[in-house]
């Protein structure tokens, strides 16, 4: 199993965040999602620096923070400085996309790049090289628990394409409406890191549910 697991906890219960970090800590998830969204590139405001600070002092995983916000520029520093391990910025939000990834890698994070699902994987190709990982949105950004959209199965075919083109080594990340029951087909589509927030939070056994995203090939089979 060589893909990543990254549980969201935009579903986890905030008022009982550190129980539920020490519980991905203590589950087979390889990464920690963190959603940052500004109420202005998307109609939602989730949480900010203080909170992303709070998470990464109880965290033994990487924090994979995907800034739905306007302008990220602004604040690729402050967020490696509270813990980012990786930083997605969108496609959409950043005019000089170029020198945005170029400043997350110099901080020393992972560097990532979001398309909403209206946005053609082909824009990516003049970034792609400089990218660490890309991530296909798989619902509109701004909310969990939304339903799958199914052209994503097109747009990672697409990617892989590019992948395969310009940089092997590129990690394919897809988030939104993502569980037990799709993982298998996006795996086989060309994703290898997984973003599941309600999947995994409203779970009667979120450990177990983890677990199973980790281990699809075993699930399919029996
Ligand atoms: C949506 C966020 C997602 C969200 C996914 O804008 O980027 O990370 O938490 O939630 P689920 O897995 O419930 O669709
Ligand atoms: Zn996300």
């Amino acid at each position: 199993m060589n893909h990543l697991i990254a549980p969201s906890i935009l579903a986890a219960d905030f008022a009982n965040l550190q129980r539920d970090i020490e519980l991905i800590n203590n589950s087979e998830a390889d990464l920690i999602h963190v959603d940052v969204m500004d109420g202005m590139f998307v109609p939602n405001i989730s949480l900010g620096l203080p909170v992303v600070k709070a998470v990464y002092k109880h965290a033994t995983k990487p924090l994979d923070v995907h800034l739905m916000i306007v302008q990220p520029e602004r604040y690729l520093k402050d967020f490696k400085e509270a813990g980012a391990a990786s930083i997605t910025v969108h496609y959409e939000a950043c005019p000089n996309l170029h020198r945005t990834v170029q400043v997350i890698k110099e901080l020393g994070c992972k560097a990532c790049v979001a398309i909403n699902p209206h946005t053609p994987v082909a824009l990516l190709e003049d970034i792609i090289l400089d990218l660490d990982m890309v991530l296909i949105m798989s619902v509109n950004p701004g909310f969990g628990g939304q339903k799958f959209i199914n052209n994503t199965y097109k747009k990672l075919a697409d990617i892989k394409a590019l992948k395969r083109r310009y940089n092997p080594e590129l990690l394919i990340e897809v988030d939104g409406g993502v569980d037990e029951t799709n993982i298998a087909k996006l795996s086989e589509a060309g994703a290898n890191v997984f973003v599941a927030g309600n999947a995994v939070f409203a779970s009667p056994d979120p450990t177990a549910t983890i677990a199973n995203l980790k281990h699809f090939d075993n699930l399919s089979r029996s």
